[in-house]
């Protein structure tokens, strides 16, 4: 682990608190951040990343290589699982390896990769950084500095299907006993439908449905003073959300399986009233070719809460360059391509992924056409972050493992949240 690594950024106050930066500084070129070294070596190289659920990358990438024949990209696709996709970046980072060359790297693994030096810092002059949403490029910094560059946001979306809440006279819900009575009114004359799921396999999405249940009953995982908070009433009364969704089949068993993929093909099979996922199923479900049941017949709204509105965690990723790849420049300028304005446009207007540019959120004739954009934009700025710490895959193997356990029946709320805030405390001191 890298000499920073016990040092815990948490939100934007917190690192404000730590670091003594205003949380907003980031849109502007950083003063206090020496330039980097020149990025040099033009050539072939590979961009690496989480499997492309889209599958808009390849052509995205297709067009950098019709424009630069003497530099072509190849398009290397890890797992679907977010923890697994971190493994073989860590393991191709420990052997020095040059196989990958751009990064896409979740937005919670800034710290580890940073702290490491596997990535090498950015010349933020060179990227028009007041034009994204500053959350993301915070998520981006490491110490002040950049080592990333916004490829895509990410905000948690409560979709609904309309048509049977519109059948029974019902809006959709703001908070958990809506979401509950809206199911005992909806659910008998629909059998095949369950209430909720959202993604509960024990990885990385588990931590933010996890984060998302404690922010949205009022709690936090980690206080702004880097401190964890899971032995807190609000934080026993986001997790007994989850475990008695699950005790009383309003989330069916089989959610405890759900990744990404695993939850949307359950929810355009028809078989959710509700669910949490990410923009990038609303294209999917909405297609007219015959692969999703509820096109046409679902809406997205904001996570429910306990008591009003709930809370996302921030997604997204961030596109950095290896420190062990040979042609550094052309990475940096594959990054250019695919993080500025017509690519992030063209990639919305294909696959209704989150962007990173803000001004694409408030568009008139976007929000026209992706009626969607105006509540994520609402689920991104006010998302939490993940904890921004060098340990942070320890720290959500611990969430995973107390949630999981929960989830499951094996261990009580009480007993699981005293476990994950000790597991917590030895990971931030
Ligand atoms: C999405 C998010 C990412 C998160 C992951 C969890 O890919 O963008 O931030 O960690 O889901 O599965």
């Amino acid at each position: 682990m890298g000499k920073h690594g016990l040092v815990v950024r948490i939100s934007a106050a917190a690192s404000a608190l730590v670091l003594g930066v205003s949380g907003c500084g980031s849109e502007s070129a950083n003063p206090d951040s020496p330039s980097p070294p020149a990025l040099a070596g033009v050539g072939p190289i590979t961009l690496v990343t989480g499997k492309d659920f889209s599958g808009n990358l390849q052509h995205q990438l297709d067009e950098w290589n019709g424009q630069h024949p003497d530099q072509p990209v190849q398009l290397i696709e890890l797992p679907e699982n977010a923890d697994a996709q971190r493994q073989q970046m860590v393991q191709n980072a420990q052997t020095r390896s040059d196989a990958y060359t751009v990064l896409n790297l979740d937005v919670v693994w800034t710290a580890e990769f940073a702290a490491n030096q596997w990535v090498v810092q950015l010349p933020e002059a060179e990227f028009p950084l007041g034009s994204l949403v500053p959350a993301t490029v915070d998520t981006a910094r490491y110490f002040k500095r950049l080592y990333a560059v916004p490829m895509n946001s990410d905000g948690g979306l409560l979709y609904y299907r309309k048509d049977l809440l519109d059948a029974a006279g019902l809006t959709a819900p703001k908070t958990w006993s809506e979401m509950s009575a809206d199911c005992a009114k909806v659910l008998p004359a629909n059998p095949g439908v369950s209430c909720y799921a959202g993604q509960f396999e024990k990885y990385e999405g588990l931590t933010v449905n996890f984060a998302e249940a404690v922010h949205s009953a009022g709690g936090s995982v980690v206080g702004e003073d880097g401190k964890p908070t899971v032995n807190t009433e609000a934080a026993r009364r986001g997790l007994s959300f989850l475990v008695d969704g699950v005790r009383t089949g309003e989330i069916p068993q089989k959610a405890r399986t759900f990744k990404e993929e695993e939850s949307r093909r359950a929810f355009q099979a028809g078989e959710l009233l509700f669910q949490r996922q990410w923009p990038y199923q609303y294209a999917k479900a909405q297609a007219t070719d015959g692969s999703s049941a509820v096109a046409g017949k679902f809406g997205v709204a904001t996570l429910p809460g306990l008591s009003g509105p709930g809370v996302s965690s921030l997604g997204g990723h961030n596109l950095a360059v290896s420190a062990f790849a040979k042609n550094k420049r052309s990475g940096l300028e594959l990054i250019k391509f695919l993080t500025g304005e017509q690519q992030q446009r063209a990639n919305l207007e294909k696959t209704s992924q989150a962007p990173s540019w803000a001004s694409l959120y408030d568009e008139p004739a976007l929000v026209a056409r992706f009626p969607y954009l105006t509540e994520l934009k609402k689920s991104i700025l006010g998302a939490k972050r993940r904890p921004a710490v060098v340990k942070y895959q320890e720290v959500s193997v611990a969430i995973q493992e107390a949630a999981y356990g929960a989830m499951s029946g094996t261990t009580g709320v009480d007993q699981a949240l005293a476990t994950l805030q000790g597991k917590l405390d030895a990971l931030t001191r």
